[in-house]
């Protein structure tokens, strides 16, 4: 037998919506590949999923978890191309669970068992492939990142500066600023302590070429308001509205005049699903893997090691592990240990 969490209340509380079952171990089918789970990524879509707003047909009970990284542990007899206790990121629903049953399409082989690379799927594709084609980021630009010190907005402060582009990034604490620092981010906004409207009216009278806004709200309408002559707004997320029970999590953005400010000033507002860019996914993958690899990307993981009731371990854990994303308290990905390789 094995463990697994599954949903079965719809509701943005995590903790209510989940229940951890127990579930046979059965050989993989011909065609599949089991994998023994060790380390699972927290997002924080994952809030979104258990309230039954996307990734789900949300008939009760449904698997929870975007993204699981283990080690091959078994094989179907028509699979080739994976080998036993060979390392891997599985791209799932069923991502917190002690194993993960796939399709080898639907596996990444890694170069080591490490929980670093879980950064490289939802969040390092997200970053890369949403400022190439959704920002068209490009040398010179000023580049405003929300969310910077988070699993995703580490990447995209890293990205935007291999593209050439001046980086603002937004943080909460004097030390996720610090961190921000060390990943070469130009200028760094704190939004509990500084005015952001003011400060972008003082140092940045020209205006921002990319926002990417993954808060909503009222950060929301003062970004949009800054944008430069061409500039482009790329819509990623709306984290202060999942937590509420509101059907689709995103609150409404009062932006008055709205069609004749996007087209006096050429401003572009883009959405960004990263689920709508699977074709991009085996080149940046690629680059990303091998970025980690050589150390050329900082991929920073927070499993809960320095909170007083230490590190996420095991499936019960993984309630903790989303209240302190959602608490604004996690530098870098959040990551649960599942179990032990
Ligand atoms: N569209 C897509 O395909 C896609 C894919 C991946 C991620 N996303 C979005 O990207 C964003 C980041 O996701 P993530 O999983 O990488 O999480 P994360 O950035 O690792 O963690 C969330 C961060 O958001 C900030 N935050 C939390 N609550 C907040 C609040 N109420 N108001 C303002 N800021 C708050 C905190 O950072 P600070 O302390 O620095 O404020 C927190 O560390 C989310 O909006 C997510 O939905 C979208």
């Amino acid at each position: 037998m094995y463990k697994k969490l599954q949903v079965f209340t719809k509701t943005s509380n995590f903790r209510q919506a989940i229940k951890l079952v127990e579930c046979p171990l059965v050989k993989p089918q011909d065609e599949e590949v089991r994998v023994k789970n060790i380390f699972a990524g927290v997002n924080a879509t994952d809030i979104n999923i258990t309230a039954a707003r996307y990734f789900t047909d949300g008939k009760l009970p449904f698997d929870i978890g975007l993204e699981a990284l283990g080690v091959v542990d078994e094989i179907g007899s028509n699979v080739t191309t994976f080998k036993k206790g060979q390392p891997v990121l599985a791209l799932t629903s069923s991502g917190f669970s002690e194993y993960v049953y796939s399709s080898p399409k639907n596996l990444v082989p890694l170069p080591e068992l490490k929980p670093n690379y879980l950064v490289t799927y939802v969040n390092g594709l997200t970053a890369t492939i949403g400022l190439d084609k959704a920002g068209h980021v490009k040398a010179g630009d000023k580049v405003f990142v929300t969310a910077a010190a988070g699993g995703t907005g580490q990447i995209v402060v890293q990205w935007a500066k291999h593209r050439g582009a001046y980086v603002i990034a937004m943080t909460s604490s004097e030390k996720k600023a610090e961190y921000l620092k060390q990943l070469g981010a130009d200028f760094i906004i704190n939004y509990k302590t500084d005015n952001i409207d003011q400060v972008l009216t003082e140092k940045f009278p020209d205006g921002i070429d990319v926002v990417w806004e993954t808060v909503g709200g009222e950060i929301y309408s003062t970004l949009f308001k800054h944008l430069a002559i061409r500039g482009r707004m790329v819509v990623i997320g709306s984290i202060t509205n999942y937590s509420s029970e509101q059907s689709h999590g995103f609150g409404d953005v009062p932006i008055s005049n709205f069609q004749t400010k996007i087209l006096m000033r050429s401003l572009s507002v883009t959405g960004f699903m990263l689920l709508n860019y699977h074709d991009c996914f085996p080149e940046y993958f690629g680059q990303l893997i091998s970025k980690v690899h050589k150390g050329e990307i900082k991929a920073v993981v927070d499993l809960g090691e320095q909170t007083s009731d230490g590190k996420f371990f095991g499936l019960e854990q993984v309630a903790r592990a989303e209240e302190y994303l959602h608490g604004g308290k996690n530098l870098g990905k959040v990551v649960v240990q599942i179990q032990e390789p």
